[in-house]
């Protein structure tokens, strides 16, 4: 029964340069665990709460120091000297002590960070690597990655509405080589761009492209037609990330990028159009996170033949993914560690997924940490498949480069 020895926290700065919170636990027999909490923009409205000071005079408002103090004093005074049976029980404590369905007391920041740094610590005690430690109740896998090529809404400027245009790898041997055929792609969208007299000037929140597109449909041609460029056609598929509510006006969806507006049903037929027209295989967010209703249309016109994933409308939450699965909406969940708050619960939703016989891809968020955490928990749930953003940028490659070291070393010393 591994006992607390000493928590500590600082603030430390994401990949966006907004505050985050850094998190170390020491365990009695000697050994640490260090966390990195990471912070989306596109965040859902169900969302556990991420504490910010609010205090304009300190990084427009968006200071942890509240959290970090909540780490270091609540958090820190109720744990230290207890021994935990599981990470479980840690964490239902740690519910316990917020009090609030949404962490919003201490917040879902400062609870997350002490979660993975505690099974970061109980797996260095342990001397396993993380994913063979993480207690996930399933059976490890090397995950699929989607990898975002193109990018809009909130990460790239609102150019374009539709937030994520992403390749899909099927076939591959290995991590290595999809991710091999998958550079290759982002290499090929920039030249398409490029050479249909399209600017860029960098990179967006998650490493994608992010031109000025006339629509959303071109950003489906330039990435059909850059897997054509590699001659990956029958290699790679395209997923999309809607993030929908974030252009929900009332009850319809407003393209500004297009100069129109969309009803729900229009929503669903256009969504239908694309997955006949272009290799779509996976859609996120199609509908509004509270339009149940509209979920299940979608999910009876399209759940057969594509993934239809809940980022906002599920949010991670077990409560909304069990309404969903008894309502049939979506077939997918999308599962973000800080949108619920513990590792516990981020198990108990992956669980839940496993039998409904939905699938479940492991996220990041758009604002990230050098922190690797995630690889191992995508590898250690089975969940089959993760979501990391592109392949630049050193928040998203140190996720990669984690799961190409379990892929080369540690599963083969593990087999
Ligand atoms: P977020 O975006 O981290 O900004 O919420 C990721 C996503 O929507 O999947
Ligand atoms: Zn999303």
């Amino acid at each position: 029964m591994p006992k607390i020895k000493a928590v500590d926290a600082f603030e430390i700065l994401d990949s966006r340069g907004n505050p985050t919170l850094s998190v170390t636990v020491a365990l009695a027999g000697g050994d640490l665990g260090r966390a990195q909490v990471p912070s989306g923009a596109s965040t859902g409205k169900h969302e556990a709460v991420e504490l910010r000071d609010g205090d304009p005079h300190r990084y427009r408002g968006k200071g942890v120091r509240k959290a970090v103090t909540h780490v270091k004093q609540v958090l820190g005074g109720a744990l230290v000297g207890d021994s935990f049976d599981s990470q479980a029980d840690l964490d239902q404590r740690m519910i316990e002590l917020d009090g609030t369905p949404d962490k919003s007391r201490l917040g879902a920041n400062a609870i997350l960070g002490v979660s993975c740094a505690y099974a970061r610590a109980v797996a260095n005690e342990e001397r396993i690597p993380l994913w063979a430690s993480l207690p996930s109740g399933a059976e490890p896998s090397m995950p699929v990655p989607m990898v975002n090529m193109i990018s809009g809404g909130l990460h790239a400027g609102g150019l374009i509405e539709v937030q994520d245009f992403l390749a899909v790898p099927h076939g591959f041997q290995t991590l290595a080589d999809s991710l091999e055929a998958l550079v290759a792609i982002h290499h090929a969208t920039r030249n398409w761009l490029v050479q249909k007299g399209y600017r860029l000037t960098g990179v967006a929140d998650e490493g994608g492209w992010g031109p000025a597109l006339e629509s959303n449909e071109a950003a489906l041609e330039a990435l059909t037609a850059a897997i054509a460029m590699d001659g990956l056609e029958s290699n790679v598929s395209i997923a999309i990330d809607v993030a929908s509510s974030h252009f929900r006006v009332g009850n319809s969806y407003r393209l500004t990028s297009e100069q129109r507006t969309l009803k729900r049903h229009e929503m669903i037929d256009l969504l239908a159009s694309w997955v006949d027209r272009y290799p779509v295989v996976s859609i996120e967010d199609g509908l509004d996170q509270d339009d149940w209703e509209g979920w299940v249309a979608l999910t009876q016109r399209l759940g057969e033949k594509v993934q239809l994933i809940g980022d906002d409308l599920f949010t991670t939450n077990p409560k909304r993914l069990a309404h969903g699965v008894e309502l049939r909406a979506a077939n997918s969940v999308l599962v973000k560690m800080n949108q619920i708050g513990t590792l516990t619960e981020t198990f108990e939703v992956l669980r839940m997924a496993r039998e409904a016989g939905y699938r479940a891809v492991v996220s990041a968020r758009s604002g990230e940490t050098e922190d690797s955490f995630l690889a191992d928990l995508a590898v250690a749930s089975g969940a089959g498949q993760i979501k990391i953003g592109s392949i630049t940028r050193s928040e998203r490659l140190s996720k990669y480069n984690r799961l190409l070291e379990i892929e080369g070393r540690e599963i083969a010393d593990a087999t």
